[in-house]
């Protein structure tokens, strides 16, 4: 019998769908619920043809290069920020990704953040566990209101969209910007703006852009100097979206009014970071794909990204799809 391809898998995933690779591979997993670090992640990739990796994991130039019998790269996720991806190319080395699966449940996360912020609803939460709900107050926890409001989103892909299907039965005015103007095959209402205009007429800033070169801090000083002081940001895309230093100046000089992130640019965020010092801010640990369906769904979806790759077939989601033509 011929021998297996052996396959690394970076994190403890349901075993029925990791099963599926059992004739087709020899499976090493992490058989854990946290990464392995950089030297682990190296000495089993070594010997690998393919990997599933998880956002957590650093596939970069160096480790790819050392993984001489690498063929295909898996990605449990659909942001690959976290892979070296023109170099992967570069190798001819397919990298898959979890599209589409995700989009509606990051956007209902985006949208939950964005309503928890506005109606304090994390405050509230705590004011009654910590006792001091006495009666109805007229000035109790005042919060803003979502109805009506203009949101802007920054990244109209899947997700940006997505969120913007949201806004939608709130009646909000929707403004967004992206790389390329799309069409308004959708009939969402949503209107193209410079960034610049949608930071300064926002009521809300929803963040929707895949972490690239372009995108790194795409939020900093003179943008958050822009916003509305009333203005709340929503940031469910990659922390180094925002410079966060920025945003931590800018919360506690109340220039916004307040945030709400499910990403932070380390991952996980320092309890004794700044960040968390402030009253006027949520911070969630990157949760916003974290629905049991979905998850499964992610799995299955990189499972077979894997095994398309170490069949040599075309991956069912390509983040590179160059590598094929
Ligand atoms: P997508 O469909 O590829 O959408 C990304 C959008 O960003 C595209 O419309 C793209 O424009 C736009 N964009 C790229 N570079 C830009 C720039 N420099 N300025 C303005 N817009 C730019 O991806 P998606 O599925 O919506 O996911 C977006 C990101 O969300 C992912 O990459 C990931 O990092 C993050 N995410 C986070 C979670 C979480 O758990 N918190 C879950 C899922 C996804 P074009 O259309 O012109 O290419
Ligand atoms: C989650 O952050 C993803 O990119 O899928």
């Amino acid at each position: 019998m011929a021998k297996l391809p052996r396959v690394f898998v970076t994190r403890r995933l349901p075993k029925e769908i990791l099963s599926q690779l059992d004739d087709h591979a020899h499976v090493d997993l992490w058989d854990s619920d946290l990464p392995p670090d950089p030297d682990n992640l190296l000495d089993h990739v070594r010997e690998a043809e393919g990997l599933l990796c998880l956002l957590t994991d650093r596939v970069d130039k160096a480790l790819i290069q050392q993984a001489k019998s690498l063929r295909v790269i898996s990605n449990m996720a659909v942001g690959t920020d976290n892979i070296d991806l023109s170099f992967a190319t570069a190798q001819g080395i397919p990298v898959g990704n979890t599209p589409g699966v995700l989009t509606e449940t990051t956007a209902d996360f985006a949208f939950a953040l964005l309503m928890a912020a506005a109606r304090r609803v994390v405050d509230g939460d705590k004011y009654v566990r910590d006792g001091n709900w006495k009666t109805w107050g007229p000035s109790v926890l005042l919060g803003q209101d979502v109805f009506g409001k203009t949101l802007g989103i920054i990244g109209y892909g899947a997700i940006g969209r997505a969120v913007a299907r949201r806004a939608q039965g709130f009646s909000m005015k929707v403004m967004y910007n992206s790389r390329s103007q799309k069409d308004m095959d959708e009939k969402i209402g949503a209107t193209y703006a410079e960034l610049e205009d949608l930071l300064e007429q926002s009521d809300f800033v929803s963040l929707h852009v895949p972490l690239t070169d372009e995108t790194r801090h795409i939020i900093s000083t003179k943008e958050l100097e822009l916003m509305k002081e009333s203005a709340i940001l929503i940031n469910t895309a990659r922390g180094p979206v925002v410079d966060q230093g920025a945003l931590v100046k800018a919360l506690g000089n109340k220039n916004i009014a307040m945030a709400a992130v499910d990403v932070t640019t380390v991952e996980p965020i320092d309890a004794g970071n700044p960040l968390l010092s402030l009253p006027n801010v949520i911070v969630t640990p990157h949760i916003a794909s974290a629905s049991t369906r979905t998850r499964r769904q992610m799995t299955q979806m990189a499972v077979d990204n894997l095994l398309a790759g170490l069949h040599g077939d075309v991956l069912p989601h390509f983040a590179n799809p160059e590598v094929s033509t």
